[in-house]
């Protein structure tokens, strides 16, 4: 049978300095998604990137004395590197300032100018630069950028636009008609009410004021906006009227953006529009998420606010800082990074429910079965709910990640481990090996050591290393997906693999003080 596809993207992030966690947030979030679509059985194809074009990099650079290629290289370089850290495994990394890509907008700016969607005018307009904005007068704050709170400044300029307005009505009709297209609701309703409604105007999508973009191919003074240049990425990185565009033939529409929420109305309205007028089938959902802060404030690349993520993965490891990104954010809401929080996410979550767990079940199975996994048919009366939970997490997990509720469906997951914690606390194996039960405490062993394998596969697509680490302990040969729809899979007569606590409580700093 042919495999269903799945095509999810993250935003292409802007190179214009070190990324920093909330950078790691969407990323991580994104490839979490994608590993789980993978365990379920989908093709899956998950892109990622950066935007490299736009004023604020051209000035960037020459602060630095060097050539914007060369400036963004070096970021670059580094983001992957962050990503590799993060086990991020996307399948593509586009760069913006690749040749398919600029061939690919190129192209379609032709295509819509000749058809007639793109036309030749003046622009005079409020531009906000390290935003790469345009704002009207009735949306700026206190006369600031709405985004970011800076000056905006008076552009005019011959300019081409691409004609918006026209389909602002089938815009509406499709969001409305898609109740799932824009994710959370609430975005959705501020998208219609604060920016559709009111009227679209057409959108200005060329620059003359500087040149670090992708030239217009038949009036060169001109690039093409930075905006029109980013969301292309989606498809161009597919092959998009490029010489090979099977990819795009298989993938295309998207099925998740996975976006900010400052840059939803970008993808909710200017992108469709353009795939409107391309003829192109629209995403089936963009979700728009909210942002980490600190102290209150967002994290910010120009306030410098920021450890590089790295360090906290030095610190405590890839698996707690992938676990805090995904577990402690409601999606689609605002959340605080603080390192406090991580600590206590980490100790309470990590190293007592199933770090401890697992340790201990291991070295009981050490002390009382020579580490070989042993079973019985003498059943306590605990073992029905436990095993009721444990066969039926799989299911919860999809309905939850399918609803892209995360945290929830990584906590579903945890619930077999408290689960287990509260079974060892009912069974009291200690007491059954002391009363020379051993029938019903390898029933006990196993039970726990079973469920332990099924938490452990459940957890790959967020916690690579804790799972495989799990798994190799056990040394179990069931690691697939499809062996945890029934308990009782782990094989008996196996030996565990040397152990030890796969995470150790972490002292908070003022606390050692
Ligand atoms: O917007 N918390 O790039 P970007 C959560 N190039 N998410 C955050 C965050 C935070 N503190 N800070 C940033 C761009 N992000 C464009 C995208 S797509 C065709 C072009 C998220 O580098 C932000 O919300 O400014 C966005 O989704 C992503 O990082 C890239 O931001
Ligand atoms: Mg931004």
């Amino acid at each position: 049978m042919e495999k269903k596809k799945y095509y999810i993207t993250t935003p292409i992030y802007y190179p214009s300095a070190n990324f920093h966690i909330g950078h790691c947030y969407t990323t991580v979030i994104a490839d979490a998604i994608a590993r789980f679509k993978k365990l379920e059985g989908y093709d899956v194809f998950f892109l990622t990137g950066s935007d490299e074009h736009g004023l604020k990099i051209q000035k960037k650079a020459e602060e630095a004395g060097v050539t914007p290629k060369e400036y963004v290289d070096k970021i670059i370089d580094d983001a992957k590197d962050l990503w590799k850290s993060l086990d991020i495994n996307y399948d593509k990394f586009i760069r913006t300032t690749d040749d398919y890509h600029k061939e690919t907008v190129q192209k379609i700016f032709k295509k819509l100018y000749d058809q007639g969607d793109i036309y030749k005018g003046e622009y005079k307009g409020l531009y906000c630069t390290p935003c790469e904005s345009f704002w009207t007068e009735s949306q700026l704050v206190d006369g600031k950028c709405p985004d970011c709170g800076r000056d905006v400044n008076m552009v005019s300029e011959e300019a081409y636009f691409f004609r918006l307005s026209k389909y602002q009505d089938r815009l509406v009709e499709y969001i409305e008609s898609h109740p799932e297209f824009i994710e959370p609701v609430s975005r959705k309703n501020e998208m219609i009410n604060n920016f559709i409604k009111p009227g679209l105007e057409d959108l200005c999508v060329s620059r003359t004021t500087f040149n670090w973009g992708i030239p217009v191919t038949f009036d060169s003074k001109h690039i093409v906006y930075v905006w029109i240049d980013a969301l292309s990425n989606y498809i161009s990185a597919l092959g998009y009227l490029g010489r090979d565009d099977s990819l795009f033939k298989k993938y295309w529409p998207a099925d998740l953006h996975i976006v900010g929420k400052e840059i939803v109305r970008f993808h909710t309205i200017i992108w469709p529009c353009i795939l409107m007028a391309l003829d192109l089938p629209l995403p089936k959902q963009i979700f728009g998420h909210g942002w980490l802060v600190i102290n209150g404030g967002k994290i910010s690349k120009s306030l410098g606010n920021y450890r590089d993520p790295r360090e906290y993965i030095k610190e405590y490891g890839v698996d707690a800082i992938r676990y805090y990104l995904l577990r402690e954010v409601p999606f689609g809401s605002d959340g605080t990074f603080s390192e406090d929080l991580l600590i206590t996410r980490y100790n309470t979550d990590l190293a007592n429910t199933v770090g401890n767990l697992v340790n201990r079940t291991l070295s009981m199975l050490n002390k009382y079965f020579e580490g070989v996994v042993v079973n019985s048919n003498v059943e306590t009366e605990f073992d029905k709910d436990l095993i009721s939970l444990v066969e039926g997490t799989k299911a919860k997990v999809q309905s939850y990640m399918d609803k892209l509720e995360i945290p929830e469906a990584l906590d579903s997951i945890f619930d077999i481990f408290r689960r287990c914690n509260k079974y060892i606390d009912e069974t009291a194996p200690w007491a059954l090996a002391k009363e020379d039960n051993k029938d019903r405490l390898k029933n006990v062993l196993y039970n726990l050591l079973e469920s332990i394998r099924v938490g452990a596969i459940l957890l790959e697509p967020f916690l690579i290393n804790t799972s495989k680490e799990i798994l190799r302990q056990l040394n179990t040969k069931k690691t697939g997906y499809d062996t945890i729809d029934k308990f009782g899979t782990l094989e008996e007569g196996i030996k565990i693999n040397d152990f030890k606590p796969i995470f150790m409580r972490i002292e908070k700093k003022n606390e050692q003080e």
